[in-house]
């Protein structure tokens, strides 16, 4: 193909790159200024049925579980339907309860992971409905599916996914809302959140400019045997990837803990030795966000603070990463970018195959 590295040094870092013009593509036609909604024409459901759901559970493997954690929240939070992500490597082998008010959804930039797409068959087999959150246009996954969302990141090609992620969890956000706007969601709860999308492909421009920043903290980040990456409700999805790709490419042990739990275990192992990357959010929890990092510093844990412009943390020692506010439920989606980056130099430093990590493939499509 002749889909190369266009002058960026990996495959990883042109597809980060690309992350506005992703996003602009999963959009495009798909915002309802008229009704403050957003239309999803491959969903192949009218209004009515998508009433009947009374829970939604998305499934996914690797990075398209965790985008699935941040989607699930999102659901949950816009459209008010109980929701959660399991990983479908998981759901497939546990003989799970199919219920017909659930609606499934899978998601998988590839559309061929073999676990995702045999729980997809299972699930058919057993009546349930399920719907594909996926970027290959035609893959198995998207064809065994009742309809779905088309991600149209284009081609990935490094094993860590970036633009792919990005646009599950924009297409995520437009599940969200579609299924609020037919149950609760006013109007002008409707108008706040087309904005915010529509925003969201020069915040991540304006993020993406602050590389030069990310690799210094990245260069304090390499050296550490051992991290933590800590949020909580909507940042906790965005710790888990984030610490899924710093170990994905840079070999380095990274946990990811809610930040609610650190005083339950994990601050027996903060010290001098073990960096926290917190994620803070300008949210409801933000004083609660502000104690935890406290408890870091008294413990000399270093700290790298991803948060939002603006925020003042009351901690001198921490790096701090800032980026653009959305609107809180949207939060997640940007949060989420600075990690990349993280952990991209922190590989390139240590001096890895970044586009091709060790041990893993970019699509499992065997047992
Ligand atoms: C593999 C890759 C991961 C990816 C996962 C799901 O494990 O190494 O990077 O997140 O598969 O892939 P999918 O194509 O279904 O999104």
């Amino acid at each position: 193909s002749d889909y190369g590295t266009d002058g960026h040094r990996h495959f990883m870092h042109k597809e980060i790159a690309e992350q506005p013009d992703a996003v602009r593509r999963v959009l495009k036609g798909r915002l309802d200024e008229r009704f403050q909604t957003v239309r999803l024409g491959g969903l192949e459901m009218d209004a009515r049925e998508m009433r009947e759901f009374r829970r939604v559970k998305i499934l996914g493997c690797g990075s398209a579980y965790y985008a699935g954690q941040a989607g699930a929240q999102f659901i949950e939070e816009l459209a008010r339907i109980p929701a959660d992500a399991e990983p479908a490597s998981e759901f497939r082998y546990r003989n799970p309860v199919i219920e017909k008010d659930t609606l499934y959804v899978a998601v998988s930039q590839s559309g061929e992971t073999y676990d995702t797409l045999v729980a997809v068959q299972e699930l058919k087999r057993k009546g349930g409905r399920v719907i594909g959150l996926v970027n290959a246009v035609g893959s198995s996954i998207a064809r065994e599916c009742d309809g779905g969302v088309y991600l149209h990141a284009g081609p990935e090609v490094a094993v860590a996914s970036t633009k792919a992620l990005t646009n599950m969890m924009v297409g995520f956000a437009l599940l969200g809302l579609h299924l609020g706007r037919i149950r609760d969601v006013s109007p002008a709860d409707g108008r706040r959140l087309l904005q915010a999308l529509t925003a969201l492909p020069e915040q991540i421009e304006t993020i993406l400019a602050d590389e030069e920043q990310l690799a210094a903290v990245a260069k304090t980040l390499a050296q550490a045997p051992s991290l933590f990456f800590v949020g909580r409700t909507r940042g906790f999805p965005v710790a888990r990837e984030g610490a899924q790709k710093f170990k994905e490419i840079s070999y380095r042990h990274a946990e990811a803990y809610q930040t609610s739990e650190l005083k339950h275990g994990p601050l027996a192992l903060v010290g001098p030795d073990l960096p926290t990357v917190a994620i803070v959010p300008d949210d409801e929890l933000l004083d609660r966000n502000l104690g935890a990092l406290q408890e870091i510093t008294a413990r000399s844990g270093p700290l790298v603070v991803v948060t939002h412009d603006g925020v003042d943390l009351g901690v001198t020692s921490a790096h701090v990463v800032a980026v653009p506010k959305s609107e809180p439920e949207l939060d997640p989606l940007l949060l989420t970018i600075p990690l990349q980056l993280l952990a991209y130099h922190a590989a390139l430093l240590l001096g890895h195959d970044v586009d091709k990590p060790r041990n893993l493939a970019k699509s499992v499509t065997v047992e």
